[in-house]
């Protein structure tokens, strides 16, 4: 088993890693097993820290959307640019007030507005009403489950690529199975059929090749490979519409391919 979680810390912490993780009521396992049977002096293997959600330290305002466990890199962000000086806002929704970590850090910041739905007649934040009343050249950021950060999508369309960060933790598109394509490894000139129900990844391990991933979703980055030739099929939440049109790399768990033959740097 194998899961990736946001650090809640940006800095100051150089002996250990602190990681904010909610007992996912539908987990697929990881979250379930941290909470009920992780104990203290169990020894774990773990991999140094990815960012694929970075923040933007030379913006002019950073507006810092959570929703629920999102929080996370939220708050992570928030403390780095509170230690900058930099001015920030934060909305942070939850169903419920129980459900909110970092209350205690939160509270009482003028920069964060809290939303619970559940004291809001089940009103959800207002997403496109925040976007509009930024201040012109805000960089906004947004973590949270799928359907939020769908709304934010929306709501951010007219803003900037380049002010505009999102941070998915699950899958948002379905892998790429419909094979019927082959994949050339540029480096040791093997070549691989990918049939459907197959992704590119599943391919090459099952043939034993050493290939890095991590989530199997396209959401951390592990498995980013360099594309020679060929039209990748991208199916990721890492790469942004103009990186999926340059097509310089793709992620192998999730994404396919549109063309007969994909050629990749590996
Ligand atoms: S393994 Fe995480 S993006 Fe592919």
């Amino acid at each position: 088993m194998m899961r990736q979680y946001s650090l809640v810390t940006a800095e100051g912490e150089r002996n250990s890693y602190v990681v904010g993780i909610k007992k996912d009521r539908a987990s697929r396992g990881g979250s379930k097993y941290i909470h009920e049977h992780l104990h203290v002096g169990e020894v774990l293997k773990i991999g140094g820290p990815r960012n694929n959600f970075p923040l933007d330290e030379a913006a002019a305002h950073s507006v810092l959307i959570a929703g629920g466990i999102g929080i996370t890199p939220i708050w992570c962000m928030a403390q780095r640019l509170i230690a900058k000086g930099a001015p920030w806002t934060m909305y942070y929704s939850c169903r419920e007030r129980s459900e909110a970590a970092f209350l205690g850090d939160l509270q009482g910041r003028p920069e964060a507005h809290l939303h619970f739905d559940a004291e809001s007649g089940g009103k959800f934040l207002d997403l496109k009403e925040i976007v509009a009343k930024a201040s012109e050249g805000s960089h906004f950021y947004c973590c949270g489950p799928t359907p939020m950060l769908k709304a934010y999508e929306e709501a951010t369309a007219n803003v900037p690529e380049s002010h505009m960060h999102v941070e998915y933790f699950t899958a948002a598109e379905e892998a790429a199975t419909e094979g019927g394509y082959s994949v050339v490894l540029q480096r040791s000139g093997k070549e691989f059929a990918i049939p459907a129900g197959k992704t590119i990844l599943q391919v090459l391990r099952e043939a034993g090749m050493d290939v890095t991933y991590s989530c199997e979703e396209g959401v951390c980055g592990a498995c980013e490979t360099a594309v020679i030739s060929g039209t990748p099929d991208h199916r990721d939440n890492i790469l942004t519409d103009r990186e999926r049109e340059e097509s310089k790399t793709m992620m192998i768990c999730c994404s396919g391919s549109k063309s007969a033959k994909l050629v990749l740097d590996m």
